[in-house]
């Protein structure tokens, strides 16, 4: 008997992988009923996270989906942002059009606050894919719907991988390391899939192949997202591909035994210049510091990679 579809909501800065990871989505009815997606300031500013979203949606024709604007910077730092990766509209790559549909005039946060206290406790997933801003300052503004959460599943941190935008940090938790801290001291069920896991999830020239065989509109949007931050990764680190970031969030929540990882303590450096952002994972269990995460460190590629094929065959 299979489990009706998991009721989720989508915090984002698209970016490329977000893009993948919102069409994975809109393409697993089955398993994964998208009740909004909220922007956030990350890869490029807000305006662009919110615009870029709404492009997705247009490309997976769901111009029916709600798309909030949530906040334009983090908690209490400078916005930093990474065109360097994405491009300058966040979404270089694909050639899509403007979006049409329209922005929801609600804010982001409110709009996971009045959900969160409109749907039955424990029945809403959060699905952060950037910066933790939106997350934090709704759990700061509502503290009540901290425990009507079901799950956080987050694309974020790193620890035997190690940093991407400092050599300890990884760029989600880097860029609001106060609304992380938030996150990870409220209590909340949290899965993290870090960089230790999306680095093992290349998008090789094979894969790449892969979704421009599909010989659709989204297969070839796809192909030349991932064609486009592909550039930026390879010469950074060298390997077979790019890393497929958050695709894997959903990919866990669709299939999450495909997925592997440890329940442990993870805290958020902020005060240090040095590591600040580090997501201080404690994998070893060294210390009598309360397990607050699952924090996922191995996938099976080819079958995560199959499935992500075939479910964008559907769109
Ligand atoms: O470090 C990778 C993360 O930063 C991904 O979510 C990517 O989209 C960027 O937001
Ligand atoms: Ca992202």
């Amino acid at each position: 008997m299979s489990n009706s579809p998991r009721k989720i909501i989508i915090d984002t800065d698209p970016g490329q992988d977000d893009a993948v990871a919102i069409l994975l989505a809109f393409a697993s009815p089955e398993d994964v009923d998208v009740l909004g997606i909220t922007a956030v300031a990350g890869n490029v500013p807000l305006p662009l996270t919110s615009r870029n979203a709404r492009m997705v949606c247009e490309l997976a024709g769901r111009t029916d989906a709600k798309v909030f604007a949530g906040c334009d910077a983090p908690l209490v730092r400078r916005l930093i942002t990474a065109e360097h990766v994405h491009g300058k509209s966040g979404l270089d790559g694909p050639d899509l059009p403007e979006p049409t549909m329209p922005l929801q005039d609600q804010h982001g946060v409110d709009f996971i606050i009045d959900t969160l206290r409109e749907q039955p406790a424990g029945s809403v997933t959060l699905c952060p894919l950037g910066p933790l801003t939106n997350i934090a300052t709704a759990f700061d503004r509502a503290p009540d719907i901290i425990d009507r959460v079901q799950e956080v599943i987050l694309m974020g941190g790193a620890y035997f991988e190690v940093g991407n935008v400092t050599p300890t940090a990884e760029f989600n938790i880097y860029v609001d390391p106060e609304a992380a801290e938030i996150v990870f001291k409220s209590g909340v069920k949290i899965t993290v899939i870090p960089l230790d896991v999306t680095h093992k999830a290349l998008v090789t020239k094979a894969r790449n192949s892969a979704f421009r065989a599909l010989g659709t509109h989204v297969g070839e949007a796809v192909s030349d997202m991932t064609d486009f931050f592909e550039r930026f990764d390879r010469e950074k680190y060298g390997s077979e591909g790019a890393p497929l970031h958050d695709p894997c969030v959903i990919g866990y929540l669709i299939a999450p035994r495909l997925f592997t990882g440890r329940h442990i303590n993870v805290e958020i450096e902020t005060q240090s210049k040095l590591t600040l952002g580090m997501t201080v994972a404690d994998w070893w269990r060294v210390t009598s510091r309360e397990p607050n995460a699952l924090f996922i460190n191995d996938l099976d590629a080819d079958r995560f990679f199959t499935l992500l094929t075939e479910r964008l065959s559907r769109l």
